[in-house]
């Protein structure tokens, strides 16, 4: 049996990809999401659409550093190892801004900082052909572009600024370009990637923002942009489980099961180091 930990899986691609993956019943599928009720419910129709009765809805809060420690330390007393673990759940800072009761801005945390420390603390846990791969978004690149700020604003002070979401999703490929640098030097067979499910109008993602017309103008003005989540989720299932993608590691997925480069400010190595060290400061790990 192996395990697959996907974070936000009670809707979006989170959902389908859980529902793919579980038709194989070799794998046990492990929603890990905020809100109990519409987890059981995930749970509930991922059985009833694919009669695998090994899935499961365990609770995490991934912007809060407090609850990723408690689901780390209770997935690891229930079930031991990790085979894959998709870091999908995320907000949009068109639809929330603030900061967590742990002080950090909201975005950054949940799309970034939470899934840094639910990594690191399921990494010892892995099997040894473990994947690991961070949903993020070609709005890393986003139209006119982003320069880095430095990680300080990004965790704390980025409360007014529309560009949260594309910095939370950039921070994404720097731990992908930097987790997958340390797992080569320690010969590890454990890969890590990133992943772009496009624009996807049928989530929940943009609450009703993202209606026929948006959708419509997304796909003929900025198709290089444009998702769906059926052929998105196929290709996440197939990066996940399929034995040919076993060894890639350290790439950016494109809405597909193709790779592509991200964007030139994504690869710049000093960002990343300097994320990496402040990562571990906020979640108080040492010797990394
Ligand atoms: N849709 C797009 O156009 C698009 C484009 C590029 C990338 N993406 C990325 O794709 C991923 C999946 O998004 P989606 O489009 O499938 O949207 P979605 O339907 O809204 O799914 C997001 C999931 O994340 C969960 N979540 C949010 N905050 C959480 C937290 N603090 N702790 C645990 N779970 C949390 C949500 O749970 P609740 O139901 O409780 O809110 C939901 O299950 C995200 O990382 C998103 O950034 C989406």
């Amino acid at each position: 049996m192996k395990n697959v930990i996907i974070t936000g899986a009670n809707s979006g691609l989170g959902f389908e990809t859980a529902k793919k993956i579980a038709k194989d019943k070799d794998y046990r599928v492990i929603l890990a999401c905020r809100n109990d009720e519409k987890a059981k419910q995930a749970m509930a129709d991922i059985t009833a659409a694919t009669g695998n009765e090994n899935t499961d809805a365990m609770k995490l809060d991934v912007s809060l550093l407090s609850s990723v420690r408690k689901f780390a330390e209770e997935y690891i007393e229930k079930y031991g190892t990790v085979n894959v673990l998709i870091n999908n759940a995320g907000i949009s800072s068109m639809r929330e801004s603030g900061t967590t009761a742990e002080g950090f801005e909201v975005v950054f945390a949940t799309n970034y900082l939470g899934h840094f420390l639910l990594t690191l603390l399921l990494l010892p846990h892995f099997s040894d052909v473990g994947r690991i791969i961070n949903i993020t978004s070609d709005m890393h690149n986003p139209p006119g572009g982003i320069e880095w700020q430095g990680v300080e604003y990004l965790a704390y002070k980025a409360m007014a600024d529309r560009r949260r979401y594309a910095y939370s999703k950039l921070c994404a490929i720097y731990f992908t370009h930097k987790l997958d640098e340390i797992l080569k030097s320690r010969e590890s067979s454990v890969t890590v990637n990133s992943f772009n499910p496009g624009f996807m109008a049928a989530t929940n993602f943009s609450g009703g923002h993202a209606d026929k017309l948006r959708s419509f103008a997304v796909k003929t003005t900025m198709p290089e942009r444009y998702g769906e989540l059926g052929s998105s989720s196929d290709a996440l299932t197939r990066i996940a489980t399929e034995e040919g993608f076993s060894k890639v590691s350290g790439e950016y997925f494109d809405r597909s099961v193709n790779t592509k480069r991200s964007s030139d400010l994504s690869y710049v190595k000093e960002n990343g180091e300097e994320l990496w060290a402040k990562s571990l400061e906020y979640c108080g790990i040492k010797g990394y």
